[in-house]
């Protein structure tokens, strides 16, 4: 899909404003604190989903205005589309070609977009959590099934830990157990085999990426780690009986400790550059490196799942590239419309096509 006019009004720092980008790279520069990250957040906010920097909706609205309106006409499905948000006293309202909606999450699918900003640095910084959380949520956006997957599996969690906590007082209770673990081990083995099959797919793509970035010179490989061999998860019931057998040898642990100890909520996902673990031995450039190849695999693999390609948001990328690496981003990557901010106009020299926008003091200027 292609963003072919922004309306920006009453958002944030931004003045009143009408943009039309270009439908490959949208450069977006300026000093710190002008307005870039605002622009980026109200395309993210499109999407459907909520702010990347976790802010509130009445946090949207420009200081001392009444509402906040962000409007985009775009060109998916083969056709003309105009969606539109309205922040308005706590309440937000959608359109979607003039239509109203019944809530935000009508847009998701709708308006693919993938953001990187310099908070997604914890995906390779932080613990499993952050890791899990992004290949969940990438699931989501193109199997629809995962979600209630996903969630039935958390809840029969919470409810066999409820169990654990209570068979010490009540030992009549321990006869339940086995139900308990069979129907996590079936929706665990679902949610194994799902978060397996798009690793591997996100680790071809990446790979591919990450080489172009590094000119060849690096090797990422992501590994999903999550105690079954390749061979194993390709077969659901090898992996549903597995989980039961190691859901009752950690019983009595689990029962002494109140939680369960094994399954796919303690998965994790390793990324390797050249062997070597990014999160320990990765450059700060590396890092963000390996984390921007990901986030453009994701892309692709949105674009394979829903025929549409998704529009890429690329917040403060290019600091702590290399001009190599900057160059590979701002050229070569993409055949698709991105928007990517930065701070100095020297890195904007290496951009050859596309359109270049100045934010200064919320006003957006097309250069
Ligand atoms: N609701 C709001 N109304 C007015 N200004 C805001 C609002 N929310 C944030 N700002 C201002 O926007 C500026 C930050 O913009 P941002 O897009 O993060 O800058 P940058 O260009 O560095 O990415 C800050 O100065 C902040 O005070
Ligand atoms: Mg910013």
């Amino acid at each position: 899909m292609i963003i072919n006019r922004l309306q920006f009004e009453g958002f944030r720092n931004l003045e009143d404003c009408e943009i039309t980008p270009d439908s490959g790279v949208n450069v977006i520069f300026g000093t710190n604190a002008q307005g870039k990250t605002n622009l980026l957040e109200g395309i993210w906010l499109l999407s459907g989903n909520r702010s990347f920097r976790g802010a509130r909706d009445r946090e949207l609205i420009k200081f001392g205005k009444e509402y906040a309106r962000l409007k985009i006409d775009f060109f998916s499905e083969e056709r003309e589309q105009t969606a539109e948000i309205l922040f308005q006293k706590g309440k937000k309202e959608v359109k979607i070609n003039g239509i109203k909606q019944p809530s935000s999450s009508s847009l998701i699918g709708k308006i693919c977009v993938v953001v990187f900003s310099p908070e997604h640095l914890s995906l390779v910084k932080s613990g499993p959590s952050e890791r899990r959380k992004f290949i969940d949520n990438a699931i989501c956006q193109i199997k629809p099934g995962y979600v209630e997957t996903l969630s039935n599996y958390n809840r029969t969690l919470v409810q066999r830990n409820a169990l654990l906590k209570d068979i010490p007082y009540h030992s009549e209770l321990l006869d339940t157990l086995d139900i308990w673990d069979y129907r996590l081990s079936v929706l665990g083995s679902n949610v194994i085999r799902m978060r397996s099959n798009y690793i591997e797919r996100l680790n071809i793509s990446a790979k591919k990426y990450h080489s172009g970035i590094s000119d060849g010179s690096e090797n990422l490989e992501i590994d999903y780690s999550c105690g079954f061999s390749d061979e194993d998860r390709e077969s659901g019931v090898k992996v549903r009986d597995s989980l039961i057998e190691r859901l009752k040898q950690s019983r009595s642990e689990d029962i002494k400790d109140g939680h369960t100890s094994v399954g796919p909520h303690r998965d994790d996902i390793e990324i390797f550059i050249n062997g070597e673990n990014v999160r320990t031995f990765g450059s700060q450039g590396q890092q963000r490196s390996c984390v921007l190849s990901m986030k453009i695999a994701e892309a692709e693999l949105i674009k394979i799942a829903v025929s549409q390609e998704p529009i890429v948001l690329l917040d403060d990328v290019l600091s702590e590239l290399d001009s190599k690496r900057q160059e590979f981003l701002l050229n070569k990557i993409f055949d698709r419309q991105v928007f990517i901010t930065c701070c100095e106009a020297a890195s904007v020299e290496r951009l050859k096509g596309g359109r270049l926008f100045e934010v200064k003091k919320g006003v957006v200027k097309m250069i």
